[in-house]
């Protein structure tokens, strides 16, 4: 059992708790806000215990490790507090906004024989482990190319205002366009890619604001950009190409080509994306010449384009997206998180907590070592301040190649 409690009860808390059932060695000791209305929200919904302050919880010696899920901005303040206090911490991302900040966590970390961890979890989904494996096992020929999509809508027009939480949390519309898709999106794509290919040794990027009044709160041009294309090269010389936009219709795909085939899925936002695999063969590449056979995915896979789908590769915590994981709820909750889970996404984001968890207690290294956790970090920082000329540079932070992911169970 790990105790641990949460600081930041906003809207992703109820994303966390969506999969609470599938992880019962996790104990929530409690939780704290600085918007008591917020932490009174999650006491009633959920009963859990609150704390006065974070002074509060961070002297409670039941707590092993503090969740981090405050805004962007406090992420640092909290998450050094936590730390110095000998708690492990898990931080969602950015870990900050400022790389030589996350450098002194880490140092603050190993000063007072802790860990920090950071989302996104993505990288322990069945599709992550799925499509790293058939890399690994040489399925698509040498990896060369990544081509990952974060569209996630044209923000303005998705009316996101009115999105609350099942706690009553206002999705944060402003603070998202204030920090920006990049910040807020980019890692999911950036940890799978690099935990397939390494540190990225290059990286040429841009970002620009292409949208004005995102919302009649920010009104104008806010200042952040809400596009960014990175272009990464790694040590292997293999080339990804990754695109986060707030402005173009929701694709979230992840595509892996290599010298003899392709793997890829349709969202890294669901953690069981069907996965399929391509072997490119004359005729598979040549069918795609003809405009029926794209347009018409079925027909064209008779011809090879697009390949077969593989069976997931899964883990300890598949289950977590498998079934009904919350808590409490109604029939109606149950309906719609069934078809969440089967057409929207569904994400264990408590998942990488769990995984730190087990590290903790089973004494091993982490997976996502801190060299590479502060890359990501780096790669963030610099594609979201590329700006619209544009930077090619040398990452200053590299890290030690991860391996695969542990716990993989192949079909
Ligand atoms: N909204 C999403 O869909 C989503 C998804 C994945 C990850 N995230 C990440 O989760 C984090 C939180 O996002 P959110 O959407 O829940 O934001 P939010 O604004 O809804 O919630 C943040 C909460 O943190 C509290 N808080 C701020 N500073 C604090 C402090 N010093 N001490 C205690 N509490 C404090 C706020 O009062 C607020 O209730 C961000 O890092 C964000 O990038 C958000």
């Amino acid at each position: 059992m790990m105790n641990i409690a949460f600081v930041g009860c906003g809207f992703v808390f109820d994303i966390y708790m969506r999969t609470i059932r599938a992880h019962p060695e996790l104990n929530i000791c409690g939780v704290f806000d600085i918007n008591p209305k917020r932490m009174e929200a999650v006491k009633a919904y959920y009963g859990f215990s609150t704390y006065d302050s974070l002074d509060a919880l961070l002297t409670d010696t039941e707590v092993q490790i503090v969740v981090n899920l405050t805004n962007i901005g406090a992420h640092y303040d909290v998450s050094k507090k936590a730390l110095e206090s000998g708690k492990h911490v898990y931080s969602e991302k950015p870990l900050t906004k400022d790389l030589a900040q996350s450098k002194l966590l880490f140092e603050t970390a190993r000063v007072h024989g802790v860990r920090l961890c950071a989302a996104p979890s993505n990288i322990y989904s069945d599709s992550v482990r799925t499509i790293l494996d058939a890399v690994e096992r040489g399925r698509i020929g040498r990896p060369k190319l990544v081509y990952a999509e974060l569209d996630d809508n044209p923000i303005h027009l998705m009316e996101f205002q009115k999105v609350v939480s099942p706690t009553g949390a206002p999705w944060p519309l402003d603070e998202e366009i204030h920090e920006g898709c990049t910040f807020e999106h980019v890692g999911y794509h950036l940890a799978w890619i690099c935990a397939m290919l390494g540190p990225a040794v290059s990286v040429v990027a841009a970002s620009n604001e292409l949208l004005r009044d995102k919302s009649a709160s920010v009104p104008g041009l806010s200042g952040t950009p809400d596009y960014s294309v990175a272009l990464l090269t790694f040590a292997g010389g293999q080339a990804a190409r990754v695109s986060t936009t707030v402005v173009a219709p929701r694709d979230h795909r992840m595509r892996v080509i290599g010298d003899q085939g392709e793997v890829c899925a349709d969202s890294y936002r669901h953690y069981q994306s069907p996965v399929y695999l391509e072997r490119f063969t004359k005729r598979s590449l040549s069918a795609r010449k003809f405009h029926s056979l794209r347009a018409h995915p079925t027909l064209g896979r008779i011809f090879g384009i697009g390949g077969r789908r593989l069976p997931l590769v899964k883990n300890w915590k598949s289950a977590a997206v498998e079934k009904d994981q919350q808590m409490r709820s109604s029939l109606k909750q149950r309906m719609v998180e069934w078809l969440r889970r089967r057409e929207v996404y569904a994400q264990d984001k408590l998942v990488g907590v769990a995984e730190m968890a087990r590290e903790i207690k089973d004494g091993k290294a982490p997976y996502l070592s801190p060299d590479f956790l502060l890359h990501l970090n780096e790669l963030t920082l610099l594609v979201q301040g590329a700006g619209p000329e544009g930077i090619a540079v040398t990452p200053t932070t590299s890290f030690a190649p991860l391996g695969p992911i542990p716990g993989s169970i192949r079909p």
